[in-house]
């Protein structure tokens, strides 16, 4: 490197310091500068915190879309509410944890996940509130068809979602419990 390069990077790095302490705010006091050292190993949690990629956390939702089913089958209801809740969350750590995701840029996957997945939702939790299980089936292939249908949008056309035919484990009881006496 020769010596002109090396002044030129001595004055940048001046340059960037002095800029700093202009643009930083004035000394805070004992609650504040707690709260600003808070703020900063917040910032710095969230930067190193485990950021699942969005095929990962597929494969979770894809356990849950199928033990929905089976505990639709079984007519067990509390078990299709658990699932479904859970299903949600998951959908709701996507938007959180991937919201910008490439496969959808220009558009957002913040915005078509909901767009794609909300009402299926709405229309499978009406179903197990009403105990029916051809509102269920019926809701089912809708959600199924959400699923789908951003694996269109994201250029995955190959990735169908369709109804389980076979319980990937079976350790979980999809019976519903015996009512109590
Ligand atoms: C935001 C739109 C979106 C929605 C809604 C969505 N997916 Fe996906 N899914 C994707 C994308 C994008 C991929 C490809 C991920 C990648 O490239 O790693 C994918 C991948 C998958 C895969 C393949 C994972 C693998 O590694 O083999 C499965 C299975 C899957 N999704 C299941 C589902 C199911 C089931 C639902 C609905 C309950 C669903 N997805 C809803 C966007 C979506």
């Amino acid at each position: 490197m020769s010596k002109h390069v090396l002044w030129i990077a001595a004055f940048g790095f001046l340059l960037c310091g002095a800029m700093t302490v202009m643009a930083a705010p004035p000394p805070a006091t004992g609650d504040q500068a707690e709260i600003a050292a808070l703020k900063q190993q917040l910032a710095e949690l969230k930067k190193s915190a485990y950021h699942p990629e969005l095929g990962e956390q597929m494969l979770g939702i894809q356990i849950r879309h199928a033990r929905l089913w089976f505990a639709g089958q079984a007519q067990n209801w509390n078990l299709a509410a658990f699932e479904l809740q859970e299903l949600k969350e998951a959908f709701e750590a996507v938007v959180e944890q991937n919201p910008d995701n490439a496969n959808f840029q220009p558009q957002r996957l913040a915005d078509i996940l909901p767009a794609m997945t909300n009402g299926p939702i709405r229309q499978l939790r009406d179903a197990i509130d009403h105990n029916s299980k051809p509102e269920f089936d019926k809701a089912y292939d809708s959600l199924s068809a959400g699923c789908t249908g951003c694996h269109h949008i994201a250029g995955n056309d190959f990735l169908v979602i369709q109804r389980p035919t076979t319980p990937l484990l079976d350790n979980l009881r999809t019976a519903p419990q015996p009512a109590k006496k």
